[in-house]
């Protein structure tokens, strides 16, 4: 017998919100029927542009009966609160990165999903993506031995749309938390542990927030990280990665498809690159979509591609990279 779709209700009638329809659309076991927004007209406009069949307010979203999870849209200051409420209302969550401000509202949310039996997965996007796969299963492999070093550079001029947010204390915009969280994620991921030493530099904006900024980390395993990251820069978007009998080459570092692999066995002579390439669908959210479908049909409160404690393992990362520039939102004085 055919399972139910799950229903989807999204919170928060932005950009993002836009891009995850299209995602939703595309999952077969996947029904999107509510989208929330603190104004009225906005959640209307929305959900007549989009075909959704109910727009309404954040307390009604919660309040249906009909709904089993919820897609946080909406910017980073609002996540926490608006987590809580849609799973004190017993709804799953699926919630855009970064997950929190910080790392104690992290722990709270994870302990809150636990103790009522819900899923919760931060939107971390990139980690379902068939080329991040393949790369993770080749280093697993050893293709390049044991990684020892990784540099990353993540950088663009920030469009004209996300300036607001970004530019914004009050919505907890900065590099850190919308760019910055990218590269730290993904060399968790890759390496499978988090870093024990962490130095990070900055430039800030006009507006307050930290705009450039360099992190290096020093990980359990010995395997060091730098990562160059920017939303008022253009950077090369390049992942390398050094172990001890080659390096992988990563270019297009947020949805690149394919890497070149430089085998020298521990000498200082590369053989020629071999490339490796697999496809991403043109909307890289299907992947993570059809992972919160799994989990939920499973009855399982986590995805083991990013369990809980790693999210509050790299929200606590963040903490510390903003402490060693004194830097706190107005609302965490
Ligand atoms: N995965 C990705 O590739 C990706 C890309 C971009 C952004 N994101 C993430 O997605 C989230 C939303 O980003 P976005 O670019 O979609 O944001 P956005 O369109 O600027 O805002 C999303 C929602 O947040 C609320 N909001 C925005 N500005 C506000 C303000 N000044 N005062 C009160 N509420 C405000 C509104 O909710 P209401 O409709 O309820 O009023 C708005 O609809 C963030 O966590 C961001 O990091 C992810």
């Amino acid at each position: 017998m055919e399972e139910s779709k799950l229903k989807w209700g999204i919170i928060g009638a932005g950009i993002i919100a836009q891009k995850m329809i299209d995602a939703l659309r595309q999952n077969r076991d996947s029904e999107l029927i509510a989208i929330a927004s603190k104004s009225a007209e906005k959640a209307a406009i929305f959900a007549e542009r989009n075909r959704v069949p109910i727009s309404c307010s954040y307390d009604e979203i919660v309040n249906n009966n009909d709904i089993d999870v919820i897609y946080v849209a909406t910017t980073h200051n609002f996540h926490f609160e608006n987590v809580k409420l849609a799973m004190e209302h017993g709804k799953h969550v699926l919630v855009e990165k970064a997950f929190t401000v910080n790392g104690e509202e992290a722990e709270e949310l994870a302990a809150i999903a636990k103790g009522n039996n819900l899923f919760l997965m931060e939107a971390i996007w990139v980690r379902f993506l068939p080329s991040y796969k393949l790369l993770k299963k080749k280093l697993t492999e050893g293709i390049v031995g044991d990684v020892k070093q990784i540099n990353i550079t993540f950088g663009r001029f920030i469009p004209p749309k996300y300036e607001k947010r970004l530019n914004d204390p009050d919505l907890a915009g900065g590099v850190t938390l919308d760019m910055g969280i990218y590269p730290i994620s993904f060399i968790c991921f890759l390496l499978g542990e988090l870093p024990s030493e962490v130095k990070a530099t900055s430039v800030f904006s006009s507006s307050g927030v930290d705009m450039t900024a360099d992190y290096l980390f020093k990980f359990p395993s010995g395997a060091l990280a730098s990562i160059n990251t920017s939303y008022g820069l253009y950077l090369n978007n390049n992942a390398t990665l050094y172990g001890s009998k080659g390096y992988i080459d990563f270019p297009d570092f947020q949805e690149g498809e394919s890497f070149t692999a430089h085998i020298h066995n521990g000498t200082n002579t590369p053989e020629p690159g071999i490339l490796i390439s697999e496809k991403n669908n043109s909307n890289g959210f299907i992947y993570q979509v059809k992972e919160v479908v799994r989990c939920i049909r499973n009855g399982e409160t986590e995805s083991p591609v990013i369990p809980h404690q790693e999210t509050i393992g790299i929200m606590k990362i963040m903490d510390k990279i903003r402490d060693q520039w004194g830097f706190k939102y107005p609302f965490e004085e």
